[in-house]
């Protein structure tokens, strides 16, 4: 007969399964299951675990998401100082630190070195302790902070699936680790995830990140653990101490180890008995570089024999047995020939830089940013200067700084920041205290090519042939709207802007096209007119939540639109929300709602929208379903639950039809009580009002 398993036992062989799944995927890159496959299991394990709520702990799969930080991230002190390194930046330096290591160590002795590449992300440190059946489990996770004393982001650093929850026993024991360690490793945001980031931010009216590294940076300090979550961020595993010390005999050892017990050590790593294979290794680094997906800026140099690292000790703030060798910046000197002006989709004029092509770090660089009027004049820069070009993390090319060389001065014009919209000629605005300028007209050429090209974009509407070239076409527009804005030339007249006649002037012109209207335009034969009204149709159904991302409301990124859409499940809803009904959306401030209300109030925009609605659009979304478990008792929150924020605990009873109220009185039904409960409890008991911990909300939740 059967047996049948017992409900923990159930759980925990799924655990252990995903467990595998993800170290997989996430660690190794190397899935064998799909991501539906994957997704079924989880939910399987959630129900479980919703089912037993008592047996839910905290290195679960599902558990990588908990509550938020309550006052910000608490200090704590590193069991070693975290230091840094000292650089290098020729091979001449390297080689004569090579002579320092050899010198400070018996002539007899063979020097090793481990190559890895300089992650460019911030490092962590992450410490294991002991957990059930003789496994270690992540007790807290800390910034470096001053090297002495770091920031304890245990919350967030959960939400990175390349960091393990948990070490099992087995596991421990391959890699010949005890069930207390601390492991240390940088933390990085690989390049697709920062480029969606930015996206979104830019999406939202937020000026985006500057390189992965500050986005990492900034990314790890969020009060908000669902969006590290959604971030995407890696973690690579280079330290393994115990008790603030070296453990294994040597960097090779640990970097095994680490991989054996289930850590990512980046691939690129290799141990090399001299310097001039460390040189080459470096050769070859510079060549990855461009195809890494993630940023490094150099490769570090590690002697690897513990006992040779421990006689060669540290200087005052670095190790004498390791280094940085950084890459050069991948900067270029060349010629500032123009400045043209573009307006975005918000109206922001941008100055951009035509610069004389120069090749830097592995690409042609014609354009660069110049960001707005306050910039060019902290720079001095002028038409005609020779500029130092550089290309960050980001790979969006700046001007950093003027070169004064010998021909300095001469045939240079001063930059002209615009008074009126280069493109439609309405007089540009700035707001006290903002830096930017902006035309304000909401018919400007420019700003609804902006518009289109937001609204076809991947991830909003999604309509696949609506790129740059048609768009152009379509409004009638030659393709490259900034050439109208160039300086160059003041005698000659600039080309006008639009030289056709329009087949569309807003978005919503994009669903009156015909099939007729695509054949009249250049290089569009009848497949290129049938797919792209067939894209376009598609989009109608993508709903409230990507039209409200397409209106391209400041502010509304994805996620707020989503609850948005979640939350008022229809757009005429969502229009006649008071400014109140709207911040009672989690997430939702006074600054969004003040965004939403200003967009509704423009005349244009609400006949937009009434515009796409008769045309089809839809403009609903599934409300989200008010459960009924808890309908029609109150719950008072108090002291500090285990695994919920008050936050969630409040959303978690609302959702399920139940009420949160502040204080306790006869008509409270339950006191949901947590650590360092204070006068609400001792309140209920006085009232005889029934008293539950998180376990037992959880588990009338279902
Ligand atoms: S070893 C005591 N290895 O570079 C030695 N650091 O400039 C400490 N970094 O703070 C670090 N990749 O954040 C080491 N493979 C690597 C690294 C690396 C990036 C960072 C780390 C450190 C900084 C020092």
């Amino acid at each position: 007969m059967p047996t049948a398993f017992a409900p923990d036992q159930k759980i925990e062989a799924l655990r252990e399964e995903l467990r595998h799944h993800e170290h997989l995927y996430y660690v190794l890159d190397a899935p064998e299951i799909s991501d539906a496959e994957y997704d079924a299991l989880m939910n399987r394990l959630k129900k479980l675990e919703e089912e037993h709520p008592e047996l839910v702990t905290a290195d679960s799969p599902t558990q990588r998401v908990g509550g938020k930080p309550r006052d910000g991230f608490a200090k704590m002190g590193h069991s070693r100082p975290m230091l840094s390194l000292d650089n290098a930046y020729s091979e001449e330096e390297l080689r004569a630190w090579d002579q320092r290591v050899r010198s400070g160590l018996p002539a007899s002795e063979k020097v090793s070195y481990v190559c890895e590449l300089k992650l460019d992300g911030l490092s962590m440190a992450l410490q294991y302790g002991p957990g059930a059946k003789g496994a270690a489990h992540l007790e807290r996770g800390l910034t470096r902070g001053d090297g002495t004393t770091g920031e304890d982001v245990t919350t967030n650093v959960r939400t990175i699936r390349s960091v393990p929850l948990s070490v099992a026993a087995k596991r421990l024991e391959a890699a010949g680790l005890p069930q207390s360690f601390e492991v240390r490793g940088e933390v990085v945001l690989p390049q697709a995830a920062f480029a969606k980031m930015n996206e979104e931010r830019v999406a939202a009216g937020m000026a985006p990140a500057v390189n992965p590294r500050n986005a990492a940076a900034g990314t790890i300090r969020t009060l908000e653990p669902n969006i590290v979550a959604q971030r995407r961020l890696d973690f690579y595993a280079y330290f393994l101490l115990r008790d603030g010390e070296t453990l294994l005999a040597s960097h090779t050892e640990t970097l095994d180890a680490l991989r054996a017990a289930g850590f990512r050590v980046n691939t690129h790593a290799k141990t090399v008995s001299s310097i001039d294979e460390a040189v080459q290794f470096i050769a070859k680094a510079e060549q990855l570089r461009e195809s890494l997906g993630y940023e490094i800026d150099g490769v570090v140099i590690k002697v690897d024999a513990t006992a040779q690292q421990r006689r060669l000790g540290f200087t005052g703030k670095a190790p004498r047995w390791a280094i940085a060798y950084k890459f050069a910046a991948r900067a270029a000197v060349t010629k500032l020939n123009d400045v043209l002006f573009q307006v975005g989709r918000t109206g922001k004029v941008t100055p951009v830089a035509a610069l004389e092509p120069v090749f830097v770090g592995g690409t042609t660089v014609s354009r660069a940013t110049l960001h707005n009027a306050d910039e060019i004049a902290r720079l001095g820069v002028k038409i005609g200067d020779c500029v130092k070009v550089e290309r960050g993390g980001d790979v969006i090319p700046k001007i950093v700084e003027v070169v004064a060389d010998k021909e300095h001065g001469r045939d240079t014009r001063e930059i002209v920041f615009p008074q009126n919209c280069p493109v439609c000629g309405s007089e540009l605005m700035r707001v006290e205290g903002e830096v930017d300028w902006r035309c304000v007209n909401s018919s400007c050429p420019a700003r609804v090519r902006e518009e289109l090209l937001h609204w076809a974009a991947r991830g909003v509407m999604n309509i696949e042939g609506l790129g740059d070239a048609m768009v152009a076409q379509l409004l009638g527009q030659s393709a490259v709207l900034e050439d109208a804005s160039s300086q160059a030339g003041d005698e000659e007249e600039a080309a006008p802007v639009v030289s056709r006649t329009a087949l569309i002037h807003t978005i919503d012109d994009l669903y009156r096209l015909t099939r007729e209207d695509l054949l009249g335009l250049e290089r569009v034969g009848e497949k290129t007119a049938d797919a792209l009204l067939a894209e376009i149709e598609r989009s109608k159904k993508a709903g409230l939540a990507r039209v409200l991302l397409g209106l391209g409301i400041r502010f509304v990124g994805e996620r707020t639109a989503q609850l948005l859409a979640e939350q008022f499940g229809s757009m005429e809803a969502l229009q006649a929300a008071s400014a109140e009904e709207l911040e009672a959306v989690n997430e939702v401030g006074p600054k969004v709602a003040q965004a939403i209300a200003e967009f509704f109030a423009v005349e244009k925009n609400r006949q937009l929208v009434k515009d796409l609605a008769a045309l089809g659009l839809t403009m609903t979304a599934e409300k989200r379903v008010v459960g009924t478990a808890l309908a029609g008792m109150t719950f008072v929150l108090t002291g500090t639950l285990p695994t919920l924020t008050r936050d969630e605990a409040k959303g978690k009873i609302e959702a399920a039809g139940g009420k949160v109220s502040g204080s306790v009185s006869k008509k409270t039904d339950f006191v949901v009580a947590g650590g360092e409960a204070g006068s609400k409890l001792e309140k209920a008991e006085q009232l005889g009002v029934k008293v539950l911990d998180e376990r037992g909300l959880l588990a009338m939740l279902g």
